[in-house]
């Protein structure tokens, strides 16, 4: 069976995307099945965040100007195969939009690769841009991560009319696998609120439970490890192993 590709996207910064990529590779790998990663942000957080101190050469960039393959830029971090990032990947956004077919280049880049993994995960940027399309034509579906705060919901639609032209355009098989509400406070009742929202407004699965705001999570990536490899019996690690055990049984 080739991999399920996964988009972990949201337009908003800060919300844990990269966090709940890395997790969740984490946790599916825990669980035996192999797993790319790949790094489509210049800011490179999730290849920080996963041990890559220097930077790298190739990367994704090259990838993207289709002028390297994937697999003559892997890192190996804890089971994990990362594909990694770094800042002159937003230099192949500008030489992407003056491109034909601009949307597919993730796409035949990654083809080859469908058959070696279970699942590949796709670290998205912070926009809706061409990276992120070419994220969602390739992905099989999207998981987005919301913070559990007030008002945290409001991007989801734009995100969701996003998904709806890919599908209309690049890739009528995209669907939207759920939501992961993040750093969740238990204190407050924001986390249920939101939940509540997510459920009105868009119809959304969400998936349980949420993943609580600790320290530890804040502390992984300058370890250069997930939370589940830095903190392995806490809260979070617990939650995204739940989760990684949800997105498994869909399989
Ligand atoms: N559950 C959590 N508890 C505390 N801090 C968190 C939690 N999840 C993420 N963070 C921190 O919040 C910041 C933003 O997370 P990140 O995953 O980089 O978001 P994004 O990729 O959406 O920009 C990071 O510093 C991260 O360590
Ligand atoms: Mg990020």
């Amino acid at each position: 069976m080739p991999a399920r590709v996964i988009a972990v996207a949201n337009q908003k910064g800060g919300v844990a995307k990269t966090t709940t990529a890395h997790a969740l590779a984490a946790g599916l790998v825990e669980r035996g099945r192999t797993v790319l990663s790949i790094d489509l942000d210049p800011q490179a957080s999730l290849t920080f965040a996963m041990g890559v101190e220097e930077e790298p050469e190739p990367s994704m960039h090259d990838v993207m100007m289709g002028r390297t393959q994937i697999s003559e830029i892997l890192y190996e971090s804890n089971g994990i195969d990362l594909a990694p990032s770094s800042i002159d990947l937003a230099g192949s956004e500008v030489h992407l939009l003056t491109r034909t077919g601009r949307e597919f280049v993730l796409q035949r880049a990654l083809k080859p690769h469908l058959d070696s993994y279970d699942y590949v995960f796709i670290d998205c940027p912070p926009s809706l841009g061409i990276l992120t399309i070419n994220a969602l034509t390739v992905a099989g579906e999207v998981l987005i991560p919301v913070q559990a705060e007030t008002l945290s919901h409001r991007g989801v639609g734009q995100l969701l009319e996003t998904v709806e032209e890919v599908k209309q355009f690049t890739n009528p098989d995209l669907h939207v696998s759920g939501v992961v509400v993040t750093m969740f406070d238990s204190r407050t009742n924001l986390g249920q609120e939101v939940v509540a929202t997510l459920k009105a407004t868009h119809d959304l699965r969400v998936f349980e439970p949420p993943i609580p705001k600790s320290v530890r999570v804040a502390e992984a990536p300058g370890r250069g490890l997930s939370v589940l490899s830095h903190a392995s019996t806490s809260k979070p690690a617990a939650a995204y192993r739940r989760i990684a055990e949800e997105v498994d049984d869909g399989r």
